[in-house]
C-alpha cells in the first residue's frame, strides 16, 4: 500500500513518514505540489496526504486537479490544515477531499483514519479489477457467439448453394458486395454487419424448388418460371421467427404488417434474411416479384441485395453464358438504374465499383447460382 505526503514542513513530512512507514506503508514524500502533481500521475497510490498551503500549486488545487482527472480521480485524498476556517473544509470536501484533520492531530486520529480510506480504495481496485475481468469475459463470450452465429448462417446459405451451382463463393461475395455498399451509403455499423450475413441466406428457399427445376439446363418453361419464383415466400418462410403463420405471405398488404424488417426481433439478422429472401427479386419499376413492390415499398436491404446478386451473376461464368468482362457487366447494370436497381443505391454501387472487383477476384470461382437480368431466377 502507497501513500502520498505532500506537505511543505520538514517535520511534518518526517513525522508522518516516520509513523506511515512503522505501519508497513509505502511512503513517497514531497515538499510541493507539482513534484506531487507528477507523482500521482506515475505511480499506483491508495492514499493522498495533501497539506492546504504548498509552494506551486496548493493542496486545494491539487485536490481538483486529481478529481477531473481519469487516472487520478478515485485515490482518496486526506487534507490536512492548520486553519479553522469553516470556510477553506467546506471547499476542500466540495472538491472531493476523503476526509480532514487539523493540524495539530493525534497519532491515533491519523491512523484510524488513513487505514480506512486505505481499507477502502483496495475494495474500490479488488472490485474494478473484478469488473474489467468480467467486461473482458462478456466481450470474448459476445465475439465467440457473433462468430458461431456467422458460420452458422455462412453454412445454411451454402446448403442451398451448394445445391444449385456447387459452390458457397457467391454468397459469400454478395455479403461483402452488399456490406461495402450498406458503407457507402453511409448506413451504421450494425445495418453493415447485419446485412453482411443476412444477405448471404437471400436464395436459401432453392431448398425447396424441385431439382427437375432447379438444375434444369437452358432456359425455363413459363410455368417452371413461375414455380422456381416460390423460392422466395420459401425462403422467408423458412427463416421467420413465427413461421407457423405461413399464410400471410399469401398476400401483398400482409407483407407490411409481417415483413418489415423488425428491429426488436430475437435474432434481427435471420429476421432481416427473411425480409430479404422474399423480397430480393422485387424491382424499383414495380415489376418484380413476388408482391411487384415499387421504389421505397421495397426494404432497402434488398434494393442492396438485387443489385449485389445481379453484380455477381453478370461476373461469374454460367453453364449457358460465359462471364461478363467489367465493362460489360458496368453497361448493362447502368441501364437498370431506375428501372430494376434503385438509383441511390445503384450510385453506391458505382462508387464502391473497385472494391466490389477486388472481391469477385480475391473470391473468384466458375459457377454460380442463376440469377441474372431478364431471367431471373
Ligand atoms: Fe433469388
Ligand atoms: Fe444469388
Amino acid at each position: 500500500m502507497k501513500i502520498l505526503i505532500a506537505d511543505d514542513s520538514k517535520s511534518m513530512r518526517k513525522m508522518l513518514f516516520t509513523l506511515l512507514e512503522q505501519e508497513g506503508y509505502k511512503v513517497v514524500v514531497t515538499e510541493n505540489g507539482k513534484q506531487a502533481w507528477n507523482i500521482l500521475q506515475n505511480e499506483a497510490l491508495h492514499l493522498a496526504i495533501l497539506d492546504i498551503v504548498m509552494p506551486d500549486i496548493n493542496g486545494l488545487e491539487l485536490l481538483r486537479k486529481i478529481r477531473s482527472s481519469e487516472s487520478t480521480a478515485d485515490i482518496p485524498v486526506l487534507i490536512l490544515t492548520s486553519s479553522t476556517k469553516i470556510d477553506l473544509k467546506t471547499q476542500a470536501l466540495d472538491l472531493g477531499a476523503s476526509d480532514l484533520l487539523s493540524k495539530p492531530f493525534s497519532r491515533e486520529d491519523l491512523l484510524a483514519r488513513v487505514r480506512n480510506m486505505v481499507r477502502t480504495k483496495s475494495y474500490q481496485d479488488g472490485i474494478k479489477i473484478k469488473n474489467e475481468f468480467l467486461e473482458q469475459k462478456i466481450k470474448e463470450r459476445t465475439q465467440e457467439l457473433k462468430d458461431s452465429q456467422m458460420d452458422l448462417i455462412w453454412r445454411l446459405g451454402r446448403v442451398a448453394e451448394f445445391r444449385d451451382s456447387g459452390t458457397g463463393n457467391h454468397i459469400f461475395r454478395v455479403g461483402c458486395y452488399c456490406q461495402i455498399i450498406a458503407k457507402k451509403l453511409g448506413m451504421n455499423r450494425d445495418f453493415t454487419d447485419t446485412i453482411f450475413l443476412s444477405s448471404q441466406l437471400h436464395d436459401i428457399g432453392k431448398i425447396g424448388i424441385p431439382d427437375t427445376i432447379l438444375l434444369k439446363q437452358g432456359p425455363l418453361s413459363a410455368e417452371e418460371r413461375e414455380l422456381m419464383k416460390n423460392h422466395c415466400s420459401i425462403g422467408a418462410e423458412m427463416l421467420r421467427q413465427d413461421y407457423k403463420t405461413s399464410s400471410r405471405f399469401a398476400a401483398k398488404s400482409n407483407f407490411y404488417s409481417h415483413n418489415m424488417v423488425d428491429k426488436n426481433a430475437i435474432n434481427p439478422t435471420i429476421d432481416t434474411a427473411s425480409t430479404i429472401a422474399l423480397t430480393h427479386h422485387e424491382r424499383w419499376d414495380g415489376n418484380g416479384y413476388p408482391f411487384g413492390l415499387l421504389k421505397g415499398e421495397i426494404p432497402l436491404e434488398s434494393r442492396i441485395v438485387a443489385i449485389a446478386d445481379v453484380y455477381d451473376a453478370l461476373r461469374a461464368a454460367r453453364p449457358y453464358k460465359q462471364a461478363y468482362s467489367e465493362k460489360e457487366t458496368i453497361s448493362i447494370m447502368k441501364k437498370e438504374s431506375g428501372n430494376h436497381f434503385d438509383p441511390l443505391v445503384y450510385c453506391a454501387f458505382e462508387n464502391s465499383y473497385n472494391e466490389l472487383n477486388y472481391i469477385y477476384d480475391q473470391f473468384s470461382d466458375e459457377l454460380h447460382c442463376k440469377t441474372e437480368i431478364g431471367a431471373s431466377r
